[in-house]
């Protein structure tokens, strides 16, 4: 029987990703998936770092490991990601939790194959973190669990240096792919049957900024989408220091490409902006949007917006409020700030005390709610054309998304995932829709 493997993800997109990649080399070895700790002869998890709170999960479900391994000391526990990357926190780790048996971090997740050899001959902790980024390995194959969504990436790292942001420290410098090798793997997902492409980077915009991956992100989205196929496509995270009309032109020249845009805005003050080192003002902002809106009048932005940062004060919280309103966001994520260290935000006076905190997240959390919500609503009675990704087995309904990323659930007695399916909706309930399959339009496979 072969051995099997479990890996918990934190974090974002990439993150998932780069677990579909650990996902391949563990099936390379021979190990097959299993969804529970108790029967997997290795567990990995791939942590993040961008919050306390990410942290403190992943610490709670490594400590929580702590019984099986006495039971099973043959269970090899291996932990990467982000948070290894950090400085001093594999002593932490270590110290904390002496059981685990791999540590490897997101800058060579690529040497677990030899590491889990490592550790099998040499049986005892085998600890291996690359400080700095090395040329990008272009030959891990992920196994993919996301039919039909396919993520490339298409940078790694960060050069920007927000002054809150831990991802520059624990990425290292921003790398862009050839185009050659993203454009390779799109038509191979294409031909695969993947439906939806997703090209993922810290910042898109800055795509082939070094000058040696063949094209920038504008002529870069624009070879992706010409290629052939019945897919749609998508990317972030667009930087509003960076996003342009080169990129709106090319949206708009595709159908290809949805017609969203994810431009994090953290904060509608200037003041705040800056002490962020997000190089934008509110001003340029708005103009962006303008621009998008002129050239594409029904494109969606969504969002990110931090409140507490340092310094942040009831005037600054209530020009972000100001700004979602203006901008009308499809949706928006809303985080406090969490203070990283290593961070120049770290060490700023001027820390937000928690209460204060806590109050402007809940009326942000609210303002947003209430816009997406009447967002929604104006969909009832329309149709809308869904990507199946999946059967919801609680609600007994098959869901999608259109392509600014609103769920649609509805019924369907055959098998509806990896098809896009016309939808006329009937009810909205959040930011998720429901519909009725349109009668009669050719189904797409
Ligand atoms: N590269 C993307 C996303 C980075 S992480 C960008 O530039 O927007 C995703 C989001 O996490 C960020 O947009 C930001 O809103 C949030 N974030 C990052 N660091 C944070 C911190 N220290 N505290 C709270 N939120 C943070
Ligand atoms: Fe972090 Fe800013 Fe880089 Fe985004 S652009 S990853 S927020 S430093
Ligand atoms: Fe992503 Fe978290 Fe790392 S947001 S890049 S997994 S710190």
């Amino acid at each position: 029987m072969s051995q099997k493997y479990h890996i918990v993800t934190y974090g974002c997109q990439m993150n998932v990703h780069e677990s579909e990649k650990i996902a391949g080399i563990l099936q390379r070895m021979g190990y097959t998936e299993t969804a529970q700790n108790d029967d997997a002869d290795i567990i990995v998890f791939n942590t993040c770092c961008i919050r306390e709170n990410a942290e403190n999960h992943a610490f709670g479900n490594i400590g929580a490991l702590k019984k099986l391994k006495k039971q099973k000391p043959e269970l090899i526990i291996a932990v990467g990601g982000c948070m290894t990357q950090e400085k001093g926190k594999t002593e932490i780790l270590k110290k904390k939790f002496p059981f685990i048996d791999i540590m490897f971090g997101a800058l060579n997740f690529e040497e677990l194959e030899t590491l889990i050899t490592r550790k099998k001959q040499e049986k005892k902790k085998v600890i291996s973190i690359r400080e700095t980024a090395g040329e990008i390995v272009e030959n891990v194959e992920p196994y993919r669990t996301s039919y039909p969504n396919a993520w490339v990436n298409i940078t790694y790292g960060c050069n920007n240096f927000c002054s809150y942001c831990i991802v520059p420290y624990v990425r290292g410098r921003e790398r862009s792919r050839k185009k050659e090798h993203i454009l390779a793997e799109v038509r191979s997902l294409v031909q695969a049957g993947y439906k939806e492409i997703t090209l993922l980077g810290q910042n898109v915009n800055s795509y082939g900024a070094n000058g040696t991956a063949g094209a920038n992100f504008a002529q870069l989205l624009d070879e992706v989408a010409q290629i052939e196929g019945d897919f749609r496509l998508r990317f972030m995270t667009s930087h509003p220091k960076d996003f342009n009309e080169d990129v709106v032109k090319v949206m708009k020249k595709h159908d290809k490409i949805c017609k969203l845009v994810h431009l994090p805005v953290q904060s509608g003050s200037n003041t705040i902006l800056s002490a962020m080192n997000r190089r934008y003002t509110r001003e340029k902002y708005l103009q962006e949007i303008q621009m998008l809106r002129a050239h594409i009048p029904n494109a969606e932005v969504t969002t990110d917006i931090i409140v507490g940062f340092p310094g942040e004060t009831e005037e600054d919280y209530l020009l972000t409020e100001d700004l979602v309103k203006q901008v009308d966001f499809a949706s928006a994520f809303t985080f406090v700030y969490s203070k990283r260290q290593g961070t120049k935000a770290a060490t700023m006076d001027g820390q937000i005390p928690e209460d204060i905190q806590k109050d402007r997240i809940m009326r942000l959390v609210e303002l947003v709610n209430t816009l997406t919500r009447q967002k929604s609503e104006k969909y009832v009675g329309k149709n809308v054309r869904i990507l199946c990704e999946d059967y919801d087995k609680k609600k007994g309904l098959y869901m999608g998304r259109d392509e600014f990323g609103r769920m649609g659930y509805f019924e369907s007695e055959t098998d509806a995932v990896g098809k896009f399916v016309d939808l006329h909706i009937t009810k909205a309930n959040g930011i998720s829709l429901y519909g009725e399959r349109v009668k009669n339009t050719e189904e797409k496979e």
